[in-house]
């Protein structure tokens, strides 16, 4: 896991530098805890506040009264209704150097070991009491300054796992989460935008404004999460949110990240990796992983300082949502002639990676958003998501942001834009990338057709030999000598590249039509399945959601972009291309083991990384895919737990790394090769 406030911040060097630091972290701590929003990202502000302490440790006298150190909230937020007993922030630690030593500092107060930790995610929200009397939900309060916070009762209908009845008649306090999870972030903004509004530039401000605000004309929902109470004592922590669930709350023990005891650090430690490691794949943010001990006697024993409790701890994650400038829109035309916007950004690093670009996904969308160019802007990645540009910071406009210039003409070819759906269109659909669309299909990996590379394609599309693949297999002899630079033996050689492409599996030649969301893992699992280009064309939605990685959505673009290639299939199955008919492969009934894959490889998920040698030195990557495949297991890009075996070739470098840090087993190519020897063509 990359240590998190990797952003570096230099020390302060002068009492105007803490002043500056001091004022820059109250404005961004006051605008996060109003409305959620923050003219700083979540590192910078982190590493903003370390640099305040580091400065107060060597000038103890000048630490000036309005510092965010120490406080709840940074000392920014407010509220006028007392909580029952202060509500606490958290310490954090930002690597398991810092965890290490402050678990130990816990365990010296002690005066013992820590009895058992429990680690758990640390939800990205506001965090909330709600207070119960004999099992009604009676109050909702913010955190407000930890002493006193504000009434939100009249959102609490519009929070899931918040009961308004709890399972037994308690006067209790449940203390925990609010938050936006992914699909509510983007029901909220679809929301919003519906109603004219802007959308939310993070779930977090969302879930801030929502909870705050009365008399809209729509409704959001919100989410939240138990992770304390006052007034069931004598309970160890995970025992704790047993008992909060059993009442009727949400907890984390409803999802992938659930709270886990663990008896020693090691083992805690190696919990933290496994929940960043799923962050990605969780449906809501988290920006780190809490630490606590778990045993009543250890929290008692510790105690808490005014702003946080001694026996647990936040370990900060990088922050995926980053503030950046937005430097233009370039206009991209596809394969099959979308128009897609996508942004150009000041470089940022987010979770370690430096994005340039991030998607806009159609004019509608812009417009919705209300960018302008020279926004800052929020922007969002996650694991391998495409960042994404989520909103502008409009409080951070300086009045020279300019409009973003919409195109009037495909930028491609100037022919006219279809703008009746969404996402825009060139009006000549697939023919205006008609070379690269017949570069695509002639590729290595699908058709393989040699001597069909650039210069070529653009001779055939431009000549009017070739407007789509279909073409290519009625080319004549004669049509080819009329090409400048082409002999006969260019032209013969050509021909009988096509002739052999003919024949190629139906993997390839789906692959070839180069439908979006399908590439070549997608195409050769579409084939296997359904066995036939006949059977994939007669498939509805629900049947291709049957294949393996394909859900409603982009079940629903395949059949859209088969049916308006529909014609092309027609003309290729007349030449007698993807005509091809294997038995379907089996569907996996549940129970019957045997029914499942075959092969050395039986459904084992196999990665590929460095460069092959020996019998598999000639294999692209695609070949190998297809070989694992052939050998009944299934090909993947990435290393993760999952991974059954990570085939390491020459010059392998960060997936080795991560397989043997995961204890993934590592094999050669050679090894490898004979593994899978019956299976190589
Ligand atoms: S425990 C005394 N557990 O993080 C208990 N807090 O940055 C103190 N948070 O104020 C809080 N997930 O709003 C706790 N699993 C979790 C949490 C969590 C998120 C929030 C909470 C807290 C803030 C501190």
């Amino acid at each position: 896991m990359k240590d998190a406030a990797a952003t570096a911040t230099p020390a302060l060097a002068s009492p105007q530098a803490y002043a500056d630091a001091v004022a820059t972290a109250v404005r961004a701590a006051t605008a996060y805890y109003s409305d959620g929003s923050t003219p700083l990202g979540d590192d910078e502000y982190d590493a903003l506040v370390r640099a305040i302490e580091a400065y107060e440790r060597e000038h103890p006298d000048a630490v000036l009264p309005e510092s965010p150190t120490g406080k709840v909230a940074g000392g920014a937020a407010v509220g006028d209704v007392p909580h029952s007993a202060p509500m606490l922030s958290l310490d954090n630690v930002f690597s398991a150097v810092e965890l290490d030593s402050w678990a130990t500092g816990l365990e010296r107060r002690l005066g013992r070991p820590v009895a058992a930790w429990c680690v758990e995610p640390k939800l990205d929200g506001l965090a909330v009491a709600a207070r119960y009397r004999a099992g009604r939900l009676t109050r909702l309060l913010t955190r407000g300054d930890g002493l006193a916070g504000e009434d939100i009762t009249h959102a609490a209908g519009t929070v899931l796992g918040l009961p308004e009845r709890l399972a037994e008649p308690l006067d209790v306090e449940l203390r925990g989460e609010v938050l936006l999870t992914h699909e509510q972030f983007e029901q909220a903004n679809a929301a919003r935008t519906a109603h004219g509004a802007t959308p939310f530039a993070h779930p977090r401000s969302g879930a801030a404004g929502t909870l705050r605000a009365k008399d809209r004309p729509y409704r959001v929902e919100l989410t939240f999460f138990a992770y304390d109470a006052h007034g069931l004592p004598g309970l160890d922590h995970v025992e704790l949110l047993d008992r909060l669930a059993a009442l009727g709350a949400n907890t984390a023990a409803s999802t992938q990240a659930a709270p886990r005891r663990c008896a020693t650090l090691a083992e805690a430690e190696q919990r933290i990796e496994e929940i960043a490691a799923l962050r990605a794949a969780l449906p809501f943010g988290i920006d780190g992983v809490v630490v606590k001990a778990d045993a009543v006697a250890d929290q008692e024993e510790a105690g808490s300082g005014s702003r946080a409790p001694r026996w647990a701890v936040a370990r900060k994650l990088q922050a995926q949502h980053k503030v950046t400038r937005l430097l233009g829109v370039e206009w991209n035309v596809g394969r099959t002639g979308i128009i897609a916007p996508r942004a150009v950004l000041e470089p940022v690093v987010i979770d370690g990676v430096t994005v340039t670009y991030a998607t806009l996904h159609n004019p509608a969308d812009i417009e919705r958003r209300g960018l302008m160019i020279g926004d800052q802007v929020f922007v969002y990645r996650a694991g391998d998501v495409i960042p994404r540009v989520e909103a502008p910071l409009v409080e951070e406009r300086t009045g020279a942001e300019q409009p973003i210039a919409f195109p009037e003409a495909c930028p491609r070819c100037g022919d006219a834009i279809d703008t009746s759906e969404q996402r825009w269109r060139c009006v000549r659909g697939r023919g205006c990338q008609a070379v690269a669309s017949v570069i695509y299909a002639a590729g290595r990996d699908q058709l393989d057709i040699e001597g069909l590379g650039g210069t070529r394609a653009v001779q055939l599309v431009e000549t009017g030999l070739v407007a789509d693949l279909a073409d290519l297999f009625t080319l004549t002899r004669e049509q080819l000598l009329t090409l400048e630079r082409m002999g006969e033996t260019s032209a013969d050689n050509l021909l009988a590249a096509i002739e052999t492409a003919r024949a190629r599996p139906l993997n390839r030649v789906f692959c070839a039509l180069g439908i979006r969301g399908t590439g070549r893992t997608m195409s050769r699992r579409i084939a296997a399945h359904f066995g036939s280009m006949a059977a994939i064309r007669a498939a509805d939605e629900a049947a291709l959601a049957g294949v393996d990685g394909i859900g409603a959505e982009k079940a629903a673009v395949i059949v859209a972009e088969l049916a308006e290639v529909a014609g092309l299939l027609d003309r290729l199955a007349e030449q007698g291309v993807g005509t091809e008919v294997t038995e379907p492969a089996v569907v996996v009934a549940i129970d019957d083991e045997e029914a499942g894959p075959s092969g050395p490889l039986a459904g084992q998920s196999v990665v590929v990384t460095g460069s092959m040698t020996g019998a598999l030195a000639e294999l692209s990557r695609n070949a190998m895919n297809e070989l694992i495949e052939r050998a009944g297991g299934k090909a993947s890009t990435s290393v993760s737990k999952r991974t059954a075996l990570l085939v390491a070739g020459e010059k392998a470098g960060s997936k080795r790394a991560k397989a043997e840090e995961l204890g993934v087993p590592v094999t050669t190519p050679e090894e490898f090769a004979a593994l899978v020897a019956d299976f190589l063509a």
